[in-house]
């Protein structure tokens, strides 16, 4: 893609954190943007002070993890903008408790909205870019995607997102379709609070066995977690790259260096397997 000027983008979990950061630079490039969320309230509220600042946007109140609220808001999309330039699968929910507390609710959610989202958003959105024979599609992963972090839930659905990212990349680009993977590491956003927008569907039980305890090491990890997403990136300097990320159709899209050491020794302890061949 040449620019960002005019191009019309569908951001998901556009209401907070790091899809309002890319929401925000995306409008600063001359993008028109349709706000999709599940936040009502929030939504509105960010929509109106960027129309405030003279930016186009439009919003769709979605639950990213049903198909039909995503194809619901693609024809809005269409009927608004004629078209979708750029779809950003970003909404995402810190989800999934501990070995032994976990329930299948919880891991409903998490992959619900985590990977099935990114699945519809693909399939729906991508087919529209397909027909007209352009488009980017970027995807939130997280480092977690590439490195499994402390929620087995969590870390799962982001695996997904980079297999389901890595492969259609291959399939879309004869079509002339364009896919990044945004892996970022820490940053500044709302995600400690994912719970605020469970959808009422799955209750509020996500996690069983509250008779087992949560060991010191565990309450140290979610505490040094929680600070680390605190004192992270700022959501903007995230919006940045994935502009940039979009205009060079990089194929994946990190945010500092911080885990390359980890990533780097899991890749090698893979491929040491090879050596007892
Ligand atoms: N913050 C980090 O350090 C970090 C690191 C790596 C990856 N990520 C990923 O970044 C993405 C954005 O998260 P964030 O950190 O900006 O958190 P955030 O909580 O600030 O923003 C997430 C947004 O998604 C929305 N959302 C939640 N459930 C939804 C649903 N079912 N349908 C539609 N919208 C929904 C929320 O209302 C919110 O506006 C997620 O995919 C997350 O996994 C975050």
């Amino acid at each position: 893609m040449d620019s960002l000027t005019g191009k019309a983008a569908f951001v998901t979990g556009a209401a907070s954190g790091i899809g309002l950061g890319i929401t925000e630079a995306l409008v600063a490039k001359g993008a028109r943007v349709m706000m999709a969320d599940i936040d009502v309230d929030e939504l509105a509220r960010v929509s109106d002070r960027l129309r405030a600042e003279g930016a186009d946007v439009a919003t769709a109140i979605v639950d990213v993890s049903l198909r039909e609220d995503q194809q619901r808001a693609a024809d809005q999309m269409v009927r608004a903008f004629g078209g979708v330039d750029i779809l950003i699968n970003n909404a995402g929910v810190g989800g999934g408790g501990p070995f032994e507390r976990w329930n299948d609710k919880g891991w409903d959610w998490t992959v619900g909205v985590n990977l099935m989202s990114v699945i519809y958003g693909f399939d729906i959105f991508g087919r529209i870019m397909a027909q007209q024979g352009a488009g980017h599609i970027v995807s939130t992963a997280s480092i977690a995607g590439m490195m499994p972090l402390d929620s087995s839930a969590y870390s799962a659905t982001k695996f997904g997102v980079v297999a389901v990212s890595e492969s259609l990349r291959e399939e879309l680009a004869p079509k002339g379709v364009g896919v990044s993977l945004l892996c970022p590491g820490f940053v500044n956003t709302n995600i400690i609070h994912s719970h605020r927008h469970l959808p009422e569907r799955f209750g509020e039980n996500l996690s069983d066995g509250d008779e087992v305890p949560v060991d010191d090491a565990a309450l140290e990890r979610i505490k040094t977690i929680s600070d680390l997403i605190r004192t992270g990136h700022d959501p903007s300097f995230v919006g940045d790259l994935v502009c940039d990320g979009i205009l060079n159709n990089h194929p994946y899209i990190f945010t500092d260096r911080e885990h390359e050491p980890t990533i780097r020794a899991r890749f090698e302890g893979i491929l040491a397997a090879y050596e007892r061949l």
